[in-house]
This record gives structure tokens, C-alpha cells and sequence, in this order.
């Protein structure tokens, strides 16, 4: 029997069986979930023969996955296609082939334009059309510029491959799961409604199928993604409509999956099932991301976000009952259309109360089509500045407060990856942070026993207990 295999194995592949070795470069910008479908693409190019390269001289195909939600992440790709443009131009001269693709975001909302803008672009391709990508490389081969951006009807989700087990080792022991995607909000501010569409789950099935599968591969951690995540929602395998709450109970039944997380959540859509998720699952880290954007009533009222700085307060406090060691993260705007200095006072004051663990904080930035683009009273440069330099000096002083706090205590560490120092590995605490820890290589995927013993600016020290 191993001898056939063997003899099986050794089979020399007829030419047209193999095809031939490409490479490609990837570029992701933005959120976790451009990493997600970036991984994604890649699995669905490895059945062409695309193997993926950090070389970007080596790339036969550089794929730009773009970020659209502020105007700089946007800026971004037309400096890069134009750097791209004179790479391609270097390597024509040299009789070789190079394509470019822009995929994500900015694909969606300016495919037209990069077109126009970028001639040296052979394919612009939307988010929710990712499975025919394969399909459009070969029309590009055939000499037409690709646009692909209307919306799949078919679910591309069912048509992307999913990982092979080597290429998921090879990926880590933490994985994104993608498990939503779209936007129904509306948010005043935001491009997502636009570019992602309306909010889709992905069946339970689909999603369970894919958890086992990485489990399978060695991944300990899955964090849960959709820019509504907590809008999740779907038809149980006891036929019963289930929330986030109830899948994050079946994912925690997968045996050898350790630890799960979820991102980014609205403030709307914590039921009590899954606040209580956060007292019963044991698996479930105590790491909470809830944007608020802003501690103004009137300016949440502006924005469309249908909650007030006292439900969001209140919903805090209930999470917490249940949860006490819970760490809270948050999103903040500062400058949007019409925020005076009362405003932002009271943005500054949600932050005092709230107590954040993490957070991201930006300047409004004028995103085209979206309501807040037309808002009169557009808030001067200088002064969202000014605002956002004193709010991250207080986000970043309750970060390190909360660091400082970390000291003394013991965690279970998720050991994940290789650290700086020889003989180091770093891992990530439940409450996200990295952590620095004398260990093993072949640790790596354990969760094990430590002492926080200090921390630094980005990362926290620790020394390894029985
Ligand atoms: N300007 C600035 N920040 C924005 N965000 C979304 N749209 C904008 C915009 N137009 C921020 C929000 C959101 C995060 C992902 O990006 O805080 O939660
Ligand atoms: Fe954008 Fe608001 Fe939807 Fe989040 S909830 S993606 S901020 S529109």
C-alpha cells in the first residue's frame, strides 16, 4: 500500500496538469478584514499557480487591496500605482510581465477613476467579487483592462477556496474568520455602506466548516470579523435564529479552539445574549472593541449613530457586571461637521468615564457621497489637530494605566510567534496585548502560566510560572 502511494506520488505530471509557477505581491492596507480577503485571494490565485512573494522586483502580479475610509489611506494607492507604474515600465524593458491589480475599497467606490488615472492598472476588483478574480486575470492575459465591481449574486464566500492546511500553518496559530460583511447604519460619516454594501451573515455552516478547518490546521485563536460583527445573525443548527451570542457558544464547543474575539462591534447590536456570552464562555477573551466616535449627544445625533453617550455608558456598565476584568477599545472622530470645543470637552469627559484599554482616534476626514460631506460648518485643520493631539495624550495615558496595572499579575499567555530577542517568543494576553516571555519555538501554540513583570510602550514583560 505505501508502495503504491509512493509510485502514485512519483507520477511524473503531464505539462498541462502543472500550471506554471507565478508570484504575487499583495499589499493590504486598512482594517482586518482587507487582511482576511487578502489571505483569501491568495488561496483562490494558488490554484492558478501563483505562489506569493515579499519580493515585489520577483511579483508577475502586485495586487493593491485598498482602505477607502479616510482620504489619505485613499491618497495612498495612487502614490504607489504611480511607483508601480515605473517598476512595470523597468520590467517591460527587461522582456518581463508584470500586471497590477487594485482590489478592495477604493476598487469599489473609484474603479472608473483609477482606470482613467492609473493606464498602467489592468484590473480594478470590488470586494464582493474576490472568486472571480482567477476568471479576470485571464481576461487581463487575453489584453482587456478588467473592471469588475458590481455586486456578486452569487455568494462569494461559497466560490472562494478555503486554506489549505500548510498554507494556514504557515499563517499562524491566531486566524481571521470573516463572518460578516456590509453596513446598513449609515453612519454620516462613512464610506462602508457604499464600498461594503448592506450587511450579509454567512451561514452557520459555512462558518463552522471553516473554524474546524483552521482549528484542524493549528489555530488556537479565531477572532470573529464584520464591520458589524454584532449584527451577525443566522438559522442555528437547531433551526432556531441565532445572534453572535449563540455562534460564539457553538464555535467554543470546537475542540482544541482555545480562545475566540470578535471586531468591530456597534453599540446597537450588544443583545443580552451575547453580553452574556462574555460571563459564560470561558474562551470568549475580555477584550471589547465599541466604537462611540463621540462623548457629544448632539454630535452622535449629527453622525446617525442612533445611541446616546448614556446607553453607550450604561451598556458599558452592564458589560462589565458581567464581565469585570472586561478591557474596552474604541473608535473616536474629532472635527466632524459642526463639533465645538463643548463638544469635544464632552468627548474628552465619555473617555475619563469609560476608561479605555485601547483606543483609535482619527480627524474627521470628508469622505464624497457620504451626508457629512454636504454638512456646513466643517471644523478648521488646525483645531481637529489640536483636538485629537490632547485626546490621544489621554487615550494613551489610560493605555499605559492599564499597562502599569498588567504588573504582578498572572495571565495565560497565547505563545504566537518568534520575539526580537533569541530565546524569546511573544504572545498575546486576553486582553490583546503583546507580551514578551523567555520560551521555546516549539512552544509556540501552547497557552501557558506567566507573570507579568513590566512593561514598555508597545508591549508588556513577562517571565514564565509553573
Ligand atoms: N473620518 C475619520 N474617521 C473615520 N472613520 C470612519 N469614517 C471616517 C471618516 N470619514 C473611523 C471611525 C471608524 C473607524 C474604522 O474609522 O472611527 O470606527
Ligand atoms: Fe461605518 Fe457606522 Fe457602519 Fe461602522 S456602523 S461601518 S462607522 S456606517
Amino acid at each position: 500500500m505505501t508502495q503504491e502511494i509512493a509510485i502514485m506520488s512519483e507520477k511524473p505530471a503531464t505539462a498541462a496538469e502543472i500550471p506554471p509557477i507565478r508570484k504575487v505581491f499583495v499589499k493590504t492596507y486598512g482594517c482586518q478584514m482587507n487582511v482576511y480577503d487578502s489571505d483569501r485571494m491568495t488561496d483562490a490565485l494558488a490554484k492558478d499557480g501563483y505562489v506569493s512573494t515579499d519580493v515585489l522586483e520577483d511579483a508577475d502580479l502586485v495586487l493593491l487591496n485598498t482602505c477607502h475610509i479616510r482620504e489619505k489611506a485613499a491618497e495612498k494607492v495612487y502614490s504607489a500605482l504611480g511607483r508601480l507604474r515605473d517598476l512595470k515600465k523597468k520590467k517591460a524593458g527587461e522582456g518581463r510581465e508584470m500586471m497590477i491589480g487594485v482590489a478592495g475599497c477604493v476598487a469599489q467606490a473609484e474603479g472608473d477613476e483609477i482606470l482613467r488615472r492609473a493606464p498602467s492598472v489592468d484590473l480594478v476588483i470590488g470586494p464582493q467579487t474576490y472568486h472571480r478574480l482567477p476568471e479576470a486575470l485571464k481576461r487581463v492575459r487575453r489584453g482587456e483592462r478588467v473592471l469588475e465591481t458590481d455586486y456578486a449574486v452569487e455568494d462569494k464566500f461559497e466560490h472562494l477556496p478555503t486554506p489549505d492546511k500548510a498554507r494556514t500553518k504557515a499563517r499562524g496559530v491566531t486566524a481571521f474568520l470573516t463572518v460578516q460583511e456590509g453596513c446598513d447604519k449609515f453612519c454620516t460619516f462613512c464610506v462602508v455602506p457604499y464600498t461594503r454594501g448592506s450587511e450579509v451573515s454567512r451561514p452557520v455552516a459555512q462558518i463552522l466548516a471553516e473554524a474546524t478547518k483552521l482549528v484542524e490546521a493549528g489555530v488556537r485563536e479565531i477572532t470573529l470579523l464584520g464591520q458589524n460583527v454584532n449584527a451577525w445573525h443566522g438559522v442555528g443548527a437547531d433551526g432556531a435564529e441565532w445572534g453572535l451570542g449563540e455562534l460564539l457558544h457553538r464555535l467554543a464547543a470546537i475542540d482544541g479552539l482555545a480562545r475566540l474575539r470578535y471586531t468591530t462591534s456597534h453599540p446597537r447590536d450588544m443583545d443580552e445574549a451575547l453580553i452574556a456570552a462574555h460571563r459564560d464562555l470561558p474562551q470568549l477573551m475580555p477584550y471589547l472593541h465599541l466604537p462611540i466616535q463621540s462623548g457629544s449627544d448632539r454630535i452622535l445625533k449629527a453622525m446617525n449613530r442612533r445611541h446616546t453617550t448614556a446607553e453607550y455608558i450604561a451598556l458599558v456598565a452592564r458589560i462589565k457586571a458581567m464581565r469585570p476584568d472586561i478591557a474596552m477599545s474604541g473608535d473616536f472622530i474629532v472635527g466632524f461637521p459642526g463639533e465645538t470645543d463643548a463638544d469635544f470637552e464632552d468627548t474628552m469627559r465619555l473617555v475619563e468615564t469609560v476608561g479605555y484599554a485601547q483606543a483609535f482616534s482619527f480627524k474627521y476626514s470628508t469622505r464624497p457621497g457620504t451626508p457629512g460631506a454636504d454638512l456646513g460648518d466643517q471644523v478648521p485643520e488646525d483645531v481637529k489637530a489640536k483636538r485629537l493631539e490632547r485626546l490621544q495624550e489621554l487615550l494613551l495615558s489610560q493605555q499605559r494605566d492599564f499597562a502599569q496595572a498588567c504588573i504582578g499579575r498572572d495571565i495565560e499567555l497565547l505563545l504566537e510567534k518568534p520575539g526580537r530577542m533569541p530565546g524569546q517568543l511573544i504572545g498575546r494576553s486576553p486582553w490583546l496585548q503583546s507580551v514578551n516571555v523567555d520560551a521555546k519555538a516549539s512552544q509556540i501554540g501552547d497557552i501557558i502560566k506567566v507573570r507579568i513583570t513590566g512593561a514598555g510602550p508597545n508591549s508588556l514583560f513577562a517571565e514564565a510560572i509553573s
